[in-house]
C-alpha cells in the first residue's frame, strides 16, 4: 500500500493506493484507531468500489474479527457496540426521501455514535459538513483503488498520525 500526502495553501488530502481488498480493510482497520464519539464517515464512490470492505475493517478493529459485518443496503443501518461508542453502518442507497433520515434517528447519531455512511450524498442537506470523507475509484487494470481522505482540521491532524505511522 502506497501513501502520499498532496497539500496546497488551502486543503490538503490524503492519498492512498491500495492494492488488495486486504489493503483497503486494512486502511479501515487503522482509521478506526483513531475513531472518536461524534466522528462521521462518509464512503463515497461508485458500487463494488470498497465502501463496504472498508467499514468491514473499520468494524472488526474496533468489535472484534469474527464481528459478521453485512452490508446495510436493505436494512440502511447497522449498529455495533464498539467499546467506547456506538458504531453505526449505513448505507442509504435506497433511501428514497432524505427526510426518512430522521426516522432512523441518524440525527442523535451524529451526535453520540461514530457513523460510517455509503451513499453519504443521498442525505441532501442532512449530511453535516464536519466529516471525513473517504472516496474510492477504481484502477481500469488491476483490482487496485485509489482512496482520497479529505477532512477538517481535526482529521488532517489525525491522518497525518496515520501516514506517518504508514511510513515507519
Ligand atoms: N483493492 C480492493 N479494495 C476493496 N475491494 C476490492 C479490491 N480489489 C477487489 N475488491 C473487490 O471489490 C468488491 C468491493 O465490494 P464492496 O466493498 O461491497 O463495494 P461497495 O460497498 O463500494 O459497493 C469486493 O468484491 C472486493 O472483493
Ligand atoms: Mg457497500
Amino acid at each position: 500500500m502506497t501513501r502520499a500526502a498532496n497539500s496546497d495553501s488551502t486543503s490538503k488530502t490524503f492519498h492512498v493506493v491500495a492494492r488488495t481488498e486486504t489493503d483497503t480493510a486494512g486502511l479501515g482497520a487503522a482509521l478506526a484507531q483513531h475513531a472518536k464519539r461524534g466522528d462521521i464517515i462518509a464512503l463515497e464512490g461508485p458500487l463494488g468500489s470498497g465502501k463496504t470492505v472498508f467499514a468491514r475493517g473499520f468494524i472488526q478493529a474496533l468489535c472484534g474479527d469474527s464481528t459478521v459485518v453485512p452490508s446495510p443496503t436493505f436494512t440502511l443501518v447497522q449498529i455495533y457496540d464498539a467499546p467506547e461508542f456506538p458504531l453505526w453502518h449505513c448505507d442509504l442507497y435506497r433511501l428514497e426521501d432524505e427526510e426518512d433520515v430522521l426516522e432512523i434517528g441518524l440525527e442523535e447519531a451524529f451526535a453520540d455514535a461514530v457513523t460510517l455512511i455509503e451513499w453519504a450524498d443521498r442525505l441532501g442537506r442532512w449530511l453535516p459538513h464536519r466529516r471525513l470523507s473517504v472516496a474510492f475509484a477504481g484502477e481500469d487494470r488491476d483490482e487496485s483503488r485509489r482512496i482520497v481522505l479529505d477532512g477538517d482540521s481535526d482529521w488532517r491532524e489525525r491522518l497525518e498520525g496515520l501516514t506517518a505511522n504508514a511510513a515507519t
